[in-house]
């Protein structure tokens, strides 16, 4: 596995992998990567000739008071883990190199990104959106690969490649959770012991709210109030928003029909956790 850490020679290996007509797999990450990010390397190795994962943690995604300076990092394991995993070229790039001096454009989705994360992290997916573009015009892929654990980030950029005519396919990828069912996240470690044993309501209160679905419950505000009265079982969880929306369009529902997500954001003690889940009936 190679690793580069400048754009200008990522953009010369790529060239020399377009010129050999090989497909490019690629995985955006921000790093402290875990077997939910293992499983997309592993997903992009099955399906191309050359994977490419990258590890940038993005300032520009994240707000003033948010945890952009203690975001846990780790080069070392994660080159470990992606070599583990399949993974040809790993792009780590400097912060100086991806945004440069005088940087000053930007990407923004607009409607999908003013509702659930968007709501509570202004600026949050124009950041995102910036970086994955750029990344995309770096190494030109020819399928990129995104977790349902951001279910609204994997929409917001599903609607950008449409909208931006890119030439890239987006994978969605299903999320790897523990085995008391909560999501894999690189912020888990920020979790206390007693933490991690609570931050469970989030998974048991989507799993509760599917078992309502199926047995007939569709009315939004019955679900909700419901997944709230678990949530709040932790002494240390403080909801940030439990919704449920039209998958595609992210737009709220009042009754449950057709294709639906169950998405929360819940603070445990000053952690802030997502999660969701996809219905349909
Ligand atoms: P990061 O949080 O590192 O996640 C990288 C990718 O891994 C995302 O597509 C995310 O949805 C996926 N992922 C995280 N946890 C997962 C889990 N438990 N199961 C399955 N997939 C999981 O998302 C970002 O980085 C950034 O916003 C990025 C897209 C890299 C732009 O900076």
């Amino acid at each position: 596995m190679k690793i580069i850490k400048s754009i200008a020679q990522m953009k010369d290996e790529i060239k020399e992998i377009k010129s050999k007509n090989l497909t490019i797999g690629f995985v955006p990450t921000m790093g402290y990567l875990h077997d939910g990010h293992k499983s997309l390397i592993e997903r992009a190795r099955i399906e191309n000739d050359v994977v490419v994962v990258s590890v940038f943690v993005n300032p520009t995604q994240f707000g003033p008071n948010e945890d952009f300076e203690k975001y846990p990092r780790d080069e070392k394991r994660d080159a470990d883990t992606c070599a583990d995993s399949g993974c040809d070229i790993l792009f780590m790039p400097e912060t100086s190199d991806m945004y440069q001096g005088n940087y000053s454009t930007f990407v923004e989705v607009f409607g999908l990104t003013d509702r659930l994360c968007g709501a509570s992290r202004p600026g949050h997916f124009r950041g995102v959106c910036t970086v994955v573009t750029k990344l995309f015009n770096i190494v030109k892929a020819d399928r990129a690969y995104f977790g349902q654990k951001d279910a609204q980030q994997l929409a917001v950029i599903r609607r950008m490649v449409i909208d931006l005519n890119m030439d890239i396919e987006v994978v969605g990828c299903p999320i790897v959770r523990e085995n008391d069912g909560l999501a894999l996240s690189s912020r888990n470690t920020y979790l206390s012991d007693n933490e991690r044993k609570q931050a469970v309501v989030l998974y048991q209160s989507l799993q509760r709210a599917k078992e309502l679905i199926s047995e007939g419950e569709y009315e939004v505000n019955t679900i909700k109030n419901e997944m709230f009265r678990i949530i709040k079982t932790s002494e240390s969880a403080k909801v940030d928003y439990i919704e449920i929306v039209d998958n595609i369009n992210l737009k709220p529902v009042e009754r449950i029909k057709g294709e639906i997500l169950i998405a929360l954001a819940v603070k445990i003690g000053n952690t802030r956790l997502i999660d969701n889940m996809v219905v349909k009936i």
